[in-house]
């Protein structure tokens, strides 16, 4: 063969690769509003930046007839390129070839690049699309996607694992994504399920549609699974791009520090006004995280899901953090099972990933019932309580109003190893809130007064009373479990400070094979 024919040869084979598995079915991917799995990556990706790998792999399956059907590349775009300038490992599951589902060379294809992002400590980004096990390959493909679990599960906690679901992800595939850190899914075209709805109805009788089961809004706002909900595949990849900004390439690295124009002495006169003199009014926490964080930003994880914790990253004078917060304009800020699972695996990505943490503490304890205890309240709080004791990222508290109970020690107090714990001169550490102190307390005197008025009177001067020595941060300030109770206005400054003090910090916990936290 002629020179110039061998280069035409290679040129007519990457053509034809690019059209995966035909026009016929790029129409139809776009058709039903989604992207394919190369337009993804050229989305993802900084431009001109993607390498690729394994185009010319096919399956090798004969059965079925099979052999007469072959795409190059099988159904599975793989290679590496950068965010930002910053090297990433991705796959981009293509739905044109066989429904995207995963063959022995597709699972192969995939743990090549996982086993190159481990070697060079990059991040992996996988976009799901595919209708799972390649039902030709039989025990073949479910050997692959067990060859990718284990892989996810090695790489855990040593490289960011990131997934985008952008169309069907079902049965055992879920599963990779589900060992993997974060997970974005796009409203309207994707689901994650492990039997789906016609299996749903035989077994149980139960009949749903694929949204009401596993659509995005379902995992980001009902069971967790999902981490984050775009409007659409281009805002998904574009919170990947974004969540990437805050991430270290992997866990021996440190995230990368953005020059900040936002001053470090900023001061936020409203935040001294900012707490209501009504211990039961509610605020927003997430006005006060805005007004202290560089620029306002604030990319917050898991919005939809127990929203009386709020997590997320944002940056302290261009120093990626993450920042864990009560809200008590949802159930009064309450630590409830979904609150604590929510927070103690941000808690530890953070750990593993080298960011400091922040915490701000308003929590009126942990919710009570027997919803709460039948559903294991007291394993899933542990997790939250070892997740922050166990961490030895520098950690940053400010107590800003309640910090009660069981629940002021699982919020990264001193005593879980806090490294510099601050209060607002509106916090109130105590063992319970004035009420029910005052119930429990009082309950003998409080039997014998029978005139309604006489009671209340007692009951206002016995939680003045309480309040007194409770109802501030000078009791708990007064043993050291507060470093400092700081004006509300100087957070920014003195959280930037701590955070500067705290950036050499080393701390290594016992040796172990590994941990056994309460799952
Ligand atoms: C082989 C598959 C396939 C599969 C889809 N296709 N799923 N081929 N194996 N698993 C092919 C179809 O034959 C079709 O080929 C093309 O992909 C597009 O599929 P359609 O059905 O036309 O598309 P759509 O109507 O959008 O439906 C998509 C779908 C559906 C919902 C994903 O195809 C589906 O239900 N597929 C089967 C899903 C499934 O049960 N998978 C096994 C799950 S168990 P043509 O040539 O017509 O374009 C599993 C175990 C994993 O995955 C275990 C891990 C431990």
């Amino acid at each position: 063969m002629a020179f110039e024919d061998k280069i035409k040869e290679l040129l007519d084979k990457r053509e034809l690769a690019q059209l995966g598995g035909g026009q016929k079915r790029i129409d139809a991917q776009h058709g039903k509003n989604k992207l394919t799995a190369r337009e993804r990556i050229a989305l993802l990706l900084d431009e001109g930046s993607f390498e690729e790998y394994d185009m010319f792999v096919t399956h090798r399956c004969t059965d079925f007839g099979l052999e007469k059907q072959e795409y190059l590349s099988d159904g599975v775009v793989t290679g590496h390129g950068t965010i930002d300038g910053r090297v990433v490992y991705v796959f981009s599951q293509d739905f044109t070839v066989f429904g995207g589902s995963l063959s022995e060379s597709f699972a192969k294809k995939i743990c090549k690049v996982m086993d190159q992002a481990m070697k060079v400590g990059a991040p992996l980004i996988g976009i799901n699309d595919s209708g799972g096990a390649r039902i030709q390959e039989g025990v073949q493909s479910l050997a692959g996607y067990a060859e990718i679990f284990e892989r996810n599960i090695l790489a855990s906690g040593v490289i960011p694992q990131i997934s985008a679901i952008f169309g069907p992800c079902a049965g055992g595939a879920v599963y990779s994504p589900a060992l993997t850190d974060f997970i974005i899914m796009s409203k309207d075209t994707s689901y994650m399920f492990v039997t789906g709805p016609k299996v749903v109805k035989t077994v149980t009788g139960e009949i749903v549609t694929d949204e009401e089961l596993g659509g995005a809004v379902v995992h980001g706002s009902k069971s967790g699974v999902s981490h984050m909900i775009a409007d659409d595949e281009q805002e998904g990849i574009m919170l990947i791009r974004k969540l990437m900004s805050y991430l270290p390439q992997n866990n021996l690295e440190e995230a990368p520090i953005v020059a900040c124009d936002d001053p470090i002495d900023r001061l936020e006169d409203q935040l001294n006004y900012f707490i209501p003199d009504n211990p039961n009014k509610p605020y927003d926490v997430k006005d006060i995280i805005h007004a202290i964080v560089d620029n306002g930003e604030f990319l917050e994880i898991h919005r939809h899901y127990a929203p009386n914790i709020n997590v997320g990253f944002a940056r302290f004078n261009g120093m990626s953090v993450g920042i864990v917060a009560n809200q008590p304009s949802y159930l009064a800020g309450v630590l409830d099972i979904n609150a604590s699972r929510k927070a103690a695996r941000f808690v530890r990505f953070c750990d593993a990933f080298n960011i400091p943490l922040l915490t701000l503490v308003d929590v009126p304890g942990f919710l009570p019932g027997t919803a709460q205890e039948y559903g294991g309240i007291i394993i899933h709080g542990a997790k939250l309580l070892f997740a922050y004791g166990e961490a030895t990222v520098p950690k940053v508290t400010i107590i800003l109003r309640k910090a009660y109970g069981g629940a002021y020690d699982v919020m990264s107090s001193k005593h879980l190893r806090g490294d510099i714990n601050y209060a607002w001169p509106t916090a109130e550490i105590a063992v319970m809130g004035p009420k029910g102190a005052i119930e429990i307390l009082h309950s003998k005197r409080l039997s014998e007064i029978t005139d309604p008025k006489e009671r209340e009177e007692y009951v206002l001067k016995a939680e003045a009373e309480y309040k007194e020595k409770f109802a501030n941060p000078y009791n708990a300030a007064r043993y050291g479990f507060i470093d400092d109770v700081i004006e509300p206005r100087n957070t920014r400054f003195r959280v930037i400070r701590a955070l500067q003090a705290l950036a050499t910090k080393k701390e290594v916990n016992p040796p172990k094979k590994h941990s056994n936290i309460p799952l």
